[in-house]
């Protein structure tokens, strides 16, 4: 069962196929109509419930549509409609489901309701952002960089601020499609020591630089996200904009990157927060881009994991 949980877990040269499938399938809708379907229709008759736990933008427009392009229809069920938030068990949750639909998407808070609902599906299930991971994002990040500059084996990517569960994502693909990665933040929002073991023994350099400035020396991409994530509490958000202050990307920091560095960010993005707006509207931005990507990506995703 192709299940899509996170990076790390798949292998390279199907993340690498993944990748440039979304490429092609991309550059065969130019010109298109985003309403308009893909000539190839290879999720006709296929049904996708795509869950939510937690509030989306991006993640729930983009999969619905890509599925709408492919030819399948589409679920959108949140945690609170469903019985899943009112006691049943994620396991029998998944064994239902797996008799109406063809693949789940889902966003939720713990990784252990992913981990337990792909245990129990009969059918695919994807990662549609946990507390821990968002590897979704991360594939569209690098269609994104590849498309701008090629390649992103060798390069230094520098992430700025939290270690979140995008970060984490990103650690991951650093070590599966070998560049680099220099986190600097606050020690207390390290990334965690596991997945920056995972990416060392793979054989990246991963590095924790706490000056800002000294981390993007030489940096080929720079990225950040959110000061305070949906499943941080709001009470440490005083605590967390003072510690993270200092990471935050503006002008200033990317005058100290390589000069055709890429920024991005998954969004939302707090403007005067963790970037200014003159580096998100700035040149070296291509934060629209990797949203656009979002919709691509995932396309691939569906179709690898349901192998069409
Ligand atoms: N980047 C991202 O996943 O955005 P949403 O939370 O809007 O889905
Ligand atoms: N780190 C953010 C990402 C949102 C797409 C969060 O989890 O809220």
């Amino acid at each position: 069962m192709n299940h899509f949980l996170d990076i790390h877990k798949i292998d390279s040269a199907e993340l690498r196929g993944i990748i440039d499938s979304a490429a092609a399938m991309k550059a065969a809708r130019q010109g298109r109509a985003r309403g308009m379907p893909d000539d190839d229709q290879p999720l006709a008759g296929q049904m996708v419930a795509l869950i939510f736990e937690k509030p989306s933008t991006r993640t729930r427009v983009s999969f619905d549509v890509g599925v709408r392009q492919m030819g399948g229809q589409t679920m959108l069920l949140s945690g609170t409609d469903m019985q899943l938030g009112h006691g049943e068990t994620i396991a029998d949750t998944a064994r239902v489901l797996s008799r109406y639909v063809d693949l789940i998407m889902i966003r939720t808070f713990d990784e252990s309701v992913l981990i337990e609902m792909a245990e129990y599906a009969d059918v695919p299930v994807i990662n549609g952002l946990t507390d821990r991971t968002h590897p979704c994002q991360i594939m569209a990040d690098i269609l994104t960089y590849e498309e701008h500059r090629g390649p992103i084996k060798g390069r230094k990517v520098v992430w700025s601020g939290d270690g979140n569960n995008v970060c984490a994502s990103m650690l991951h693909a650093a070590g599966q499609l070998g560049f680099d990665l220099t986190f600097t933040g606050p020690a207390q929002l390290d990334p965690e020591a596991e997945f920056i073991g995972l990416a060392r023994k793979a054989g990246v350099t991963i590095q924790i630089e706490r000056d800002p400035h000294k981390a993007v020396a030489g940096a080929d991409l720079v990225v950040t996200d959110t000061w305070v994530s949906m499943h941080d509490s709001q009470s440490a958000k005083e605590r967390r904009h003072n510690m993270l202050r200092p990471y935050q990307v503006n002008d200033a920091l990317m005058a100290s990157a390589k000069p055709d560095a890429l920024f991005m960010h998954c969004l939302p993005a707090h403007r005067e927060e963790e970037v200014t707006s003159a580096v998100m509207d700035g040149p070296a931005s291509v934060v629209f881009d990797e949203a656009e990507n979002r919709l691509h990506a995932q396309k691939a995703v569906m179709r690898w994991c349901l192998g069409l």
